[in-house]
C-alpha cells in the first residue's frame, strides 16, 4: 500500500512518515514538492505517484496570520479541497485529510463529539471548516480526523518553529515571567500518538469524522504548570485571562471526544499527561 503524506516535514508529517515507514511504502511530500493550494500541483504531482492512501497535514494555520491573508487561509485550507477531493476519486485514492478543534465555539462546555455541529469563531477554523464540507460532498472515500494543541519533536513549522512545550522551557531558561491563559480548554496532543492512532485508522480504512486527541482535558496555564512540573524546569509561571479587546476570537472550550475510536474499540490515544512525559523523555 502506498501512502502520500503532505506537510512531510511538519510536526506531525514528520511523525506520521517515521511511524508509517515501518509497515506502509510511505511518499514523503513537502511544500517544495507540492502546492496543495493549486489544483495543477495536485494533479501534476499525485498523478505521478497514483497514491491508494493521501494523508493531507498541509495546513495555513497560524491562526493570526490567517486572519491577516484570509484569501490564503481560504484557498490552502478551503477550497483546495474540492478539487483534491474530486482527484482522489479519479485516482482511487483513500482521502485522509487532517482538521482541528477550532472548527467549534466553545459553547458545549463538555467535550465534543463527531456529531456536534460546528460554529467556528475565526478564520483559520472557518476556512477548515469549509475544507471538510467540501470534502464531505465531493470525496467518495475520506476521513477527516481532527486534532488539537499538537506538539511534537518536530518543530512546529507555522508557528516559527517552537512548539508550546518548547517556548514555555525557553522562556523559563531566559529568567522571564510567564502569563499564560486558564481560560481556553483544550486537550494537548502528542503527534507521535496521532500517528500511531493513524496507523490503526489506515489499516481499518475508517471513513468519516474522527476525533483524535489525546485524553483528559486542561486549559495552557495548567499545560505550562505540568511541562515544568514534569521536566523539573524552575519557571515562574501565572495565570491570566484572555483578552477579548486585544486577542483573536478563539473557543474558550475545545476539548474532542474520541467517540468514533472507542465505538470501534480502537482508541489508544494516552492521557495527555503521559504523553507529554513521553515527549519530554524523548526531546
Ligand atoms: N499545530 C496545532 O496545534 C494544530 C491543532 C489542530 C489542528 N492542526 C492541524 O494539523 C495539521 C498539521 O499541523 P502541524 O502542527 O504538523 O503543522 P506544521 O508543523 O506547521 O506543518 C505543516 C506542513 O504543511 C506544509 N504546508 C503549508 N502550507 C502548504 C501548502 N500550501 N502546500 C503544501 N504544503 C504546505 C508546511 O510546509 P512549509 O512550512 O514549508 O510551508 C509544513 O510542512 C494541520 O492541518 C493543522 O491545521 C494543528
Amino acid at each position: 500500500m502506498k501512502i502520500v503524506v503532505t506537510g512531510a516535514n511538519g510536526q506531525l508529517g514528520s511523525d506520521l512518515v517515521r511511524e508509517l515507514s515501518g509497515d506502509f511504502e510511505v511518499v514523503p511530500l513537502t511544500h517544495e514538492d507540492i502546492e496543495i493550494g493549486d489544483p495543477e500541483s495536485q494533479r501534476t504531482v499525485l498523478s505521478g505517484i497514483k497514491p491508494d492512501v493521501l494523508i493531507n497535514t498541509a495546513a495555513f494555520h497560524n491562526v493570526p496570520k490567517c486572519e491577516e491573508e484570509r484569501d490564503t487561509a481560504y484557498r490552502v485550507n478551503g477550497y483546495a479541497l474540492k478539487e483534491l477531493g474530486m482527484l482522489c476519486n479519479e485516482l482511487g485514492t483513500y482521502l485522509i485529510h487532517i482538521s482541528t478543534d477550532y472548527v467549534f465555539d466553545g459553547s458545549k462546555g463538555k467535550p465534543y463529539v463527531e456529531t456536534d455541529t460546528p460554529n467556528p469563531l475565526n478564520t483559520y477554523g472557518i476556512s477548515k471548516l469549509v475544507g471538510e464540507i467540501y470534502i464531505k460532498n465531493y470525496s467518495e472515500d475520506y476521513a477527516i480526523v481532527r486534532v488539537s494543541g499538537l506538539y511534537g519533536l518536530n518543530p512546529c513549522r507555522a508557528k516559527g518553529g517552537r512548539n508550546f512545550v518548547e517556548t514555555m522551557i525557553y522562556l523559563a531558561e531566559q529568567g522571564k515571567d510567564i502569563k499564560v491563559v486558564d481560560d481556553q480548554f483544550i486537550t494537548p496532543t502528542f503527534t507521535l500518538d496521532v500517528a500511531r492512532q493513524m496507523k490503526i485508522i489506515v489499516k481499518n480504512h475508517i471513513q468519516g469524522i474522527i476525533h483524535c486527541t489525546n485524553e483528559g482535558e486542561t486549559n495552557w496555564y495548567e499545560f505550562a504548570r505540568a511541562i515544568f512540573d514534569i521536566s523539573g524546569v524552575n519557571a515562574r509561571v501565572f495565570p491570566r485571562k484572555t483578552d477579548p479587546d486585544r486577542e483573536i476570537k478563539r473557543p474558550s472550550y475545545s476539548v474532542l471526544e474520541n467517540a468514533v475510536l472507542k465505538e470501534k474499540g480502537i482508541n489508544i490515544m494516552k492521557h495527555w499527561k503521559e504523553a507529554l512525559g513521553e515527549y519530554l523523555s524523548l526531546r
